[in-house]
């Protein structure tokens, strides 16, 4: 019974769900989305069930998981579902517009199933994390999440994504706006004096939005907003605007940071 999970992770939450399904269902493969974008058209995964994992931007999909999605080819593979991590709401429209999506894409076929698993919200840019006991819990309820929900894909539970009865407000009047500006959104990042060099900021963006010159970051304009590059820097030294510089980091304690060769 083979699995594919493909999985889009900014600061290691959903990679942390896609993780711990991956360990509780037999003959399980991790893909990340971002591998596959990057090669034109139609992705027609052979596995006997296919997951798709990712967080919650503005109650809607990534950018690369929207685009990722419109190409995916479901009409093979027997039983599919997704899991969408968020900080506190808007996992149920988002949802919603993968099954659109995925219904109208090549394969015409939906989800099987879609849950929600709540994390710790990581969008510096509006807030800091909460505190490190609030992070022990979410942390603890989400793993007995990943429990239950992994049961329930072994039981191949049909849970079909449906938008709330009164729609989305966020989806409908934010998200179009985060995703026509979002590439161009990591203009508004800086580095300072505090920068090292060392090279962690290029290792964690999950789209090579970065590159280093002269021992500093540069971004590339093809940003995703995951917020790994700011959350991750270990000595706190990328900034987008003046709030940040307030801000505490945060990331999933399982995202093992590869360092630099
Ligand atoms: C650009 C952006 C928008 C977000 N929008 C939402 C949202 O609408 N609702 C929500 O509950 N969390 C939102 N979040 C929080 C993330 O969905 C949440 O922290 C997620 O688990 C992060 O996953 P990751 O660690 O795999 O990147 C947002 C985060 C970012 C970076
Ligand atoms: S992670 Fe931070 S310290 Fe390291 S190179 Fe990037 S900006 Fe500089
Ligand atoms: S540049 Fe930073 S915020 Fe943008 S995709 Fe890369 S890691 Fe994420």
């Amino acid at each position: 019974m083979k699995t594919i999970l493909y999985y889009f992770t900014g600061t290691g939450n959903s990679l942390a769900v896609a993780e711990g399904l991956c360990r509780r269902l037999p003959d399980c493969e991790l893909v990340p989305v971002a591998s596959v974008a990057r090669d034109p058209g139609r992705i027609a995964p052979e596995a006997d069930r296919v997951g798709i994992i990712a967080p919650v931007y503005f109650s809607g999909l990534p950018a690369v998981v929207a685009d990722f999605a419109l190409r995916l080819d479901l009409a093979r593979v027997p039983y599919s579902f997704a899991v969408l991590t968020m900080g506190g709401s808007g996992g149920t429209p988002a949802l919603h517009q993968l099954e659109r999506i995925l219904t109208q894409g090549p394969g015409k076929r939906g989800l099987d199933a879609g849950f929600t698993v709540k994390m710790p919200g990581n969008y510096v840019l509006m807030y800091g994390p909460p505190n490190d006991a609030t992070i022990g819990k979410i942390l603890g309820k989400a793993d007995r999440r990943i429990e239950e929900i992994a049961g329930l894909v072994e039981q191949r539970v049909q849970k079909r994504p449906r938008m709330p009865v009164f729609g989305s407000l966020v989806q409908h009047l934010i998200y179009p706006k985060f995703i026509m500006g979002v590439h161009d959104a990591d203009r508004k990042f800086s580095v300072d004096d505090r920068c090292t060099s060392c090279g962690i900021c290029v290792k964690v963006c999950p789209v090579e939005n970065i590159r280093l010159e002269e021992g500093r970051p540069v971004w590339l304009h093809h940003c995703e907003q995951c917020m790994a590059c700011i959350q991750l820097c270990p000595p706190l030294a990328i900034q987008a605007g003046k709030k940040t510089e307030e801000r505490q980091r945060y990331h999933h304690p399982n995202l093992r940071i590869k360092r630099p060769e």
